[in-house]
């Protein structure tokens, strides 16, 4: 029997975070391994509703409005995927409650504490046993965000901003780096993939 942990894929944009989290679902698929694979924002239907209400180009929300709408997004997550799933079937995210902490703390200076308050409530029991750091350098980040042929209003902050995100996340897994392993963008993409899949099989083992 495997264990049934929940593993969080993390990172800023154009960090590889997507790429690793679909490789590692196709590699579970592959074992046969039962999953739930979801992001955020986003996930369940409503969840998905509430995504493209953040990211729509045309939103114009203030950045406490728009810590509301992560939580709101989360939260029906929590209410329609996470409880029925935990514990049962390892849960795979992509994002979770340290992209608030990165982006609505780091990045847009809101009071961690009104954060952690946050978290604390809505996710209560809720243990993340993994989480994935991806990591890119500016130089990456720029040329990947001018490859997107969309960019949504999450994907068009100054690169300073990206970098006090990121510096954000290296901070919270100096924190705790029992919980992170810092998967290097900047490298190939087969030796990541080798590195998740070392990691992944020694928590499943
Ligand atoms: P994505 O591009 O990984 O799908 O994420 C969408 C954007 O949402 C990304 O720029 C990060 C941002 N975000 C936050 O600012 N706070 C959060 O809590 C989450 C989950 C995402």
């Amino acid at each position: 029997m495997y264990k049934k942990p929940v593993i969080v894929f993390e990172g800023i944009e154009g960090s590889g975070k997507t790429l690793h989290s679909r490789f590692l679902s196709n590699y579970f698929k592959k074992k046969k391994i039962k999953f739930i694979k979801f992001r955020e924002p986003g996930g369940c239907s409503s969840s998905e509703k509430i995504r493209k209400l953040i990211l729509d180009n045309k939103s114009n929300f203030h950045k406490i409005t728009d810590l509301f709408l992560y939580f709101a997004s989360r939260n029906e997550n929590l209410e329609k995927i996470i409880k029925n799933n935990y514990g049962k079937k390892l849960i795979l995210i992509d994002r979770f409650f340290d992209s608030t902490i990165a982006y609505q703390h780091y990045g847009m200076g809101i009071d961690l504490k009104l954060i952690n308050s946050l978290s604390s409530y809505f996710i209560k029991k809720i243990n993340v046993d993994l989480t994935f750091l991806n990591l890119v350098n500016m130089t990456n980040l720029r040329m990947r965000l001018a490859k997107r042929k969309k960019l949504n209003r999450y994907d068009k902050f100054k690169l300073s901003f990206y970098r006090n995100v990121q510096n954000g996340y290296i901070k919270l897994y100096k924190k705790n780096k029992r919980r992170y392993r810092v998967i290097d963008s900047n490298l190939s993409i087969s030796i990541n993939k080798q590195k998740i899949i070392r990691e992944v099989e020694k928590l499943l083992r």
